[in-house]
């Protein structure tokens, strides 16, 4: 197993942690239970604080199982949170990744300072590819993958449900990754 990652990173001006039980509600109210921030998401946006503890206890499993989980993205400045990030391990040497920002943190480059530390992260613990989806109008999220160092690799075809957007039927998504070593 690759070498576990630390629970709590600094970069300029972020801090990215492991998530806590106690940041339920703040989650809920910031990001997971917003329309327009979990459109493009991967899970269902939260309707009650019960699908909020089911991401916190998925976290906790993850970060048991691999060297590191999701993680929360808040402002080193006032310590607002901010957002989420993570890797998700699908192999000791192959990871997933992705970000998300409330609303009023778009816009300023969280995401691409968030993900380039996920890279690092992911490389220090022995990942060998890096990759992440995004679907095919998403141009801020793919210009964060750009600027991260990201390769677009293609267009995975009918291949992806997004929950928020298109229930029961797969969509077209792009296709992102680094490999690291
Ligand atoms: C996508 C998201 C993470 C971007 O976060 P962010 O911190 O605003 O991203 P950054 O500021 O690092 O970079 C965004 C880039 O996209 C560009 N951009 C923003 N909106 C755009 C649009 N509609 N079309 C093209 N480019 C766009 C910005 O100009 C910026 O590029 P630049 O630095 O060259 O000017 C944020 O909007 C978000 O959290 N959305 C909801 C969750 C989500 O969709 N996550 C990604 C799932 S794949």
């Amino acid at each position: 197993m690759g070498a576990r990652q630390p629970e709590r990173v600094e970069t300029e001006r972020l801090v990215l942690r492991r998530p806590r039980a106690d940041d339920a509600e703040a989650i809920f109210e910031r990001y997971a239970s917003d329309p327009e921030v979990t459109r493009y998401l991967s899970f269902p946006r939260h309707v009650s604080l019960a699908s909020t503890r089911a991401f916190l206890a998925l976290s906790d499993a993850e970060w048991s199982r691999w060297p590191a989980g999701p993680y929360l993205i808040e402002s080193r400045d006032g310590g607002d949170l901010l957002g989420s990030t993570g890797l998700s391990f699908e192999t000791e040497q192959r990871a997933a990744t992705g970000y998300l920002l409330s609303r009023d943190a778009w816009g300023r480059g969280y995401a691409t300072e968030a993900l380039r530390t996920m890279v690092e992260l992911a490389r220090d613990a022995g990942v060998l590819r890096l990759y992440a989806l995004c679907h095919t109008a998403h141009a801020a999220s793919a210009r964060v993958l750009d600027k991260a160092g990201f390769a677009r690799e293609g267009t995975l075809r009918r291949y992806f449900v997004f929950p928020n957007l298109s229930p029961g039927e797969p969509l077209d998504v792009l296709c992102y990754a680094r490999v690291l070593g």
